[in-house]
């Protein structure tokens, strides 16, 4: 089969099409021909290696986790799905496994089936963006009809995920975003938008029950004067120092700091598959490209020159 690979770390010039063994389905595993890849920064940051700490990747990798497809095989111990069935999740770049390939062999943990109200595009862009605006406003922070919280980077895949989401439970949303941004922001559900290339937000005189900094723009030192006092204070990078502060913040205040790390399992996407499907997430697709642009469109989101998700169209 056909996949995007790296050998070694290092900038998009590593990446190379390659032919490589196709992976077969092993036991609890199911064979899915992939129709749509979706790209996230996990996945240049994975081929940069300056994620290493958290694990290296075997390689030669492959780049991408995201996908959407048929399912072609089943693995032994397999129930529940069927050979032909439409599916999609995340697979576990750590073992060398990635979606922007012609067939993935993933664990049934790490699917969902798409409802048919949704497309394979949709569902690509689901499960790492999508997820971590699920797994942050509902199941970490608990957000509520009626309180306050504050998202960055709500014009970026994660941010405008957790922008409808939260417009959905209805709370009251303020996004923050770059100038280019703001009405589609405000289109999206944010009540407010704050355009950081003018104004930083922890400078606004307001408290919120919720910060989710999905741009890591701060740490919980920079946000904490803008938390009520049961505030919470998601960021989506976990570096060493954040744990620290969330240490710190659990033995001295009723603040809460949480270094985020997505974990995706069938119950989330089967979940995210529904918000799809009803519509409450509406993911932006900026474009979809071949198997030969991943390398180029790496770049761009690198660059920050990208808004919204990009989808591979992996099948002919
Ligand atoms: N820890 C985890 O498990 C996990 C999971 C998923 C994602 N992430 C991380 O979450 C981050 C966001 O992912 P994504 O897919 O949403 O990326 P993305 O689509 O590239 O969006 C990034 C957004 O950040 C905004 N931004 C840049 N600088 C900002 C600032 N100073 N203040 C506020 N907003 C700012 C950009 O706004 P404009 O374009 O409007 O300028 C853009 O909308 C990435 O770093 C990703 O690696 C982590």
């Amino acid at each position: 089969m056909q996949a995007v690979i790296y050998e070694r770390f290092g900038d998009e010039s590593v990446l190379l099409i390659r032919e490589i063994p196709t992976p077969r389905a092993a036991t609890g595993q199911v064979q899915v021909k992939v129709d749509i890849a979706s790209l996230n920064p996990v996945d240049f940051k994975l081929r940069s290696g300056i994620l290493r700490m958290l694990g290296r990747p075997r390689r030669p990798a492959i780049t991408g986790k995201d996908f959407a497809g048929e399912i072609t095989a089943l693995g032994q111990d397999v129930q529940g799905y069927a050979v032909g069935q439409r599916v999609f999740g995340s697979v576990d770049p750590m073992c060398g496994d990635g979606s922007c390939a012609q067939f993935v062999s993933v664990s049934t943990d790490l699917i969902a089936p798409i409802p048919d109200a949704v497309s394979d595009e949709v569902a690509a862009c689901l499960p790492v963006a999508s997820g971590t605006a699920l797994q942050t406003l509902v199941d970490i922070a608990h957000l509520r009809h009626g309180q306050s919280v504050l998202i960055t980077g709500a014009s970026g895949a994660v941010g405008a995920s957790a922008v409808q989401l939260a417009r959905s439970i209805g709370a009251r949303i303020t996004g923050v975003c770059g100038t280019a941004n703001v009405d589609y922001v405000r289109s999206i559900g944010a009540d407010h938008v704050i355009d950081y290339k003018v104004a930083g937000w922890q400078y606004i005189d307001e408290r919120f029950d919720v910060i989710f900094d999905a741009a890591a723009s701060t740490t919980f030192s920079g946000a904490k004067a803008r938390l009520g006092p049961n505030g919470i204070y998601v960021n989506t990078m976990p570096r060493p120092a954040l744990f620290l502060e969330a240490l710190m913040a659990r033995l001295s205040s009723r603040q809460r700091c949480v270094p985020f790390l997505l974990k995706t399992n069938s119950a989330l996407l089967e979940r995210l598959a529904t918000l799809a499907a009803d519509k409450v997430i509406v993911p932006h697709i900026s474009e979809v490209i071949g198997l030969d642009q991943v390398a180029s469109a790496q770049r761009r989101m690198r660059e920050g020159k990208v808004h919204g998700k990009i989808c591979v169209r992996v099948a002919a």
